[in-house]
């Protein structure tokens, strides 16, 4: 079937918005979240008829109930409907649905389409051409995948119970009856009710003290695609970082939480300097227990974070770079659907790097590039080998697959060399300027790559007289020749101690220095020579002590190195690891590595025993797979 990327108006429409009074067309148009409504790209992982009438504004009334793990209630849904339509389409995925009101009383009827497993299923509600409020009644699933509850087992105080939402990419239909697409922009507020000895937050204005009888009030007053509303849910604390910043964790991590944050304040200082005023109010963090499957999530206003970044020592901290950034490239500017992922997640690398080189300067933020460097070529190489090997353009085709399958260095690392290329080529002010004009021009908006290629022609390189491959980066296969390249001197010095490595009978005979940080050591595991045995790994690991170092980055990487080389004292601590962590990224590289033998194999389903049952969906979706466990 051949068909256009774009619905242009129809016929239809044409007639409607022609045939109703100027002022009408007006009060849309004013109220209208995106400009780009007329020609609103297809999104085909959402069900939703955006492109005919879409939610402005989302309400939810809820209750969260840890005994049967559901959420229930309802959620209004303030509509505008361009076409004068009398079918509204949301998303829903695992959820029940008990019925639909019209304007706050009158019950009208509803459809179930069928069951998709990846996408859910299309619920059609019966509206009118005037209807200006549609109220959907639902339950959870204890299944759902947007949601994991935690028993008190699970939490680092061991005497309540937790629960966090996941909405990105196309989770937040398992939890909200929504039009589940990033193209629709939405103002959200809540009222939600938990258990009295816990404390609510959400991508929104957040308390900062427990309320007396558990009920908390949130807004979200600037328009947000639906998979950035989040709530988390536990026995939490506040902690102040600076005038604008916080975090809230468990009382038990509060303080290793902020001692670890403290150059927050000063990285939204960055940032707004490098591309403009940070438009959300407060920046805050919530450090989630270890079995979060990303590292961060960007919800707006509070960043979700894994307390794996807690290495002690400020370390891991460009995640929090990372989080911070999505606040312009993201949340104020969006990726239309998730073939454009890219435009969130490359732009986000490429600013992350930059706001890391403000605050913590030029040469540590290259050896974070050249490690992300590295990560790249290795997936590019295996990416190209696979099944889908276009899965290295820029602009994915993902119709029919999972959106999570588009998390990949390409969108992550290509995009974000991408732009470094381009600046490299513009000149640093140049580019700046042109990326400032970006976010300002877009603010509130989403975009696809064919806008962002037509932006880029005509602001950047047009008036620059400039003659770039960006169809080459952005259609194309693998990373073009013209990729800038990094060096860095302090990896150079690490790469000659690897080259010492099968030479010495001591590590101590290496004489590394006292200072090396976390990026020095992983350059080191990763440039171990190809010669190297299981031998020299004790050797290293009776000086470094790798295995159990408490630095999460280390310990995975060091790992899936171990495995290869038949290592295996390594087995308890790998084995606890496993156990306590739910961080996909970590988690599936080394249940890989695991899965290439028998009796890796066999190691590997006696520790996931014990382990799946701490996973998010998220997670255990990838493991099991890999494993090939039938649960
Ligand atoms: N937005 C992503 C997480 C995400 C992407 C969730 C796609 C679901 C679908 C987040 O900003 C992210 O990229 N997190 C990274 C950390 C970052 C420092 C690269 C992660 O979780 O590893
Ligand atoms: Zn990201």
């Amino acid at each position: 079937m051949i068909r256009s990327k774009y619905y242009l108006f129809s016929v239809i429409s044409i007639f409607f918005l022609a045939s109703c009074g100027a002022d009408e067309t007006v009060e849309n148009e004013e109220v209208s979240n995106s400009d780009s409504l007329a020609d609103f790209p297809i999104d085909y992982h959402s069900y939703s008829n955006v492109y005919d009438v879409y939610t402005s504004h989302l309400h939810l009334n809820i209750n969260v109930d840890f005994d049967s793990k559901t959420i229930s209630g309802w959620v209004d849904h303030d509509i505008v409907n361009k076409n004068g339509t009398n079918k509204m389409v949301f998303d829903i995925n695992q959820l029940d649905i008990e019925k639909v009101l019209l304007e706050d009383s009158e019950e009208t009827a509803f459809e179930i389409g069928e069951h998709d497993d990846l996408l859910g299923a299309p619920l059609t509600v019966d509206i009118t051409p005037e209807t200006k409020k549609v109220s959907i009644f639902f339950k959870t699933s204890p299944e759902a995948n947007a949601l994991q509850w935690l028993s008190n087992q699970q939490t680092a105080g061991k005497n309540n119970p937790y629960l966090f939402t996941q909405g990105q990419a196309i989770l937040t239909r398992t939890w909200i009856p929504c039009q589940d697409t990033p193209g629709n922009r939405i103002t959200y507020s809540a009222d939600v009710q938990v258990p009295s000895q816990l404390m609510a937050v959400m991508s929104a204005d957040n308390p900062t003290e427990k309320s007396a009888d558990g009920k908390y009030h949130f807004e979200m007053d600037k328009p947000i695609p639906s998979y950035l509303i989040a709530l988390a849910v536990g026995d939490l604390e506040f902690a102040s970082l600076g005038d604008r910043t916080g975090v809230y964790a468990e009382p038990s991590m509060i303080d290793k939480c902020v001692y670890e944050f403290v150059d927050v304040e000063k990285m939204v200082i960055a940032a707004e300097e490098l591309y403009g005023e940070y438009k959300w109010g407060r920046y805050d963090l919530i450090v989630l227990p270890p079995s979060f499957p990303f590292g961060g999530m960007e919800n707006p206003k509070l960043t979700f974070a894994t307390p794996t970044i807690l290495a002690g020592d400020r370390s891991l901290v460009s995640l929090v770079a990372h989080e911070l950034a999505h606040s312009w490239s993201g949340n104020l500017v969006t990726n239309a659907t998730w073939d454009d992922f890219w435009l969130n997640e490359g732009f986000t690398v490429y600013f992350e790097n930059r706001i890391m080189e403000q605050v913590y300067g030029k040469e540590y933020a290259d050896m974070l590039m050249q490690i992300e460097y590295q990560g790249l070529e290795y997936e590019n190489e295996d990416i190209s080998a696979g099944e889908f090997p276009e899965d290295t353009h820029l602009k994915l085709d993902l119709e029919g697959r999972d959106p999570d399958e588009g998390m990949t260095a390409i969108a992550y690392v290509k995009g974000a060399f991408f732009l470094k290329t381009l600046e490299a080529k513009a000149g640093r002010e140049t580019f700046d300027a042109f990326l400032n004009k970006y976010f300002a021009d877009h603010e509130f908006q989403t975009l696809t790559t064919e806008d962002f290629v037509a932006y880029l022609e005509d602001n950047l390189l047009a008036p620059n007289d400039l003659e770039f491959n960006v169809d080459e980066w952005v259609y194309g296969k693998g990373i073009p020749d013209n990729c800038v390249k990094i060096e860095s001197d302090k990896f150079a010095k690490v790469d000659e101690k690897c080259e010492l490595i099968t030479q010495v009978n001591s590590a101590k005979e290496l004489e590394i220095s006292e200072d090396w940080s976390t990026h020095e050591w992983l350059h080191f595991i990763r440039h171990i020579p190809g010669d190297a045995d299981a031998d020299d790994l004790a050797m290293l690991d009776a000086e470094f002590n790798f295995s159990d170092c408490g630095n999460s980055e280390i310990m995975a990487e060091w790992y899936v190195l171990s495995i290869k080389l038949g290592y295996d004292k390594i087995n308890n601590p790998m084995r606890e690891f496993l156990v306590n962590v739910g961080r996909r990224k970590f988690l599936q590289p080394i249940y890989t590595e695991l899965a290439k033998s028998d009796s890796g194999l066999a190691l590997a389903k006696d520790i996931y025993k014990d382990a799946r049952p701490n996973y998010h969906s998220i997670s255990y979706i990838t493991i099991d797979e890999i494993l090939g466990w039938e649960s």
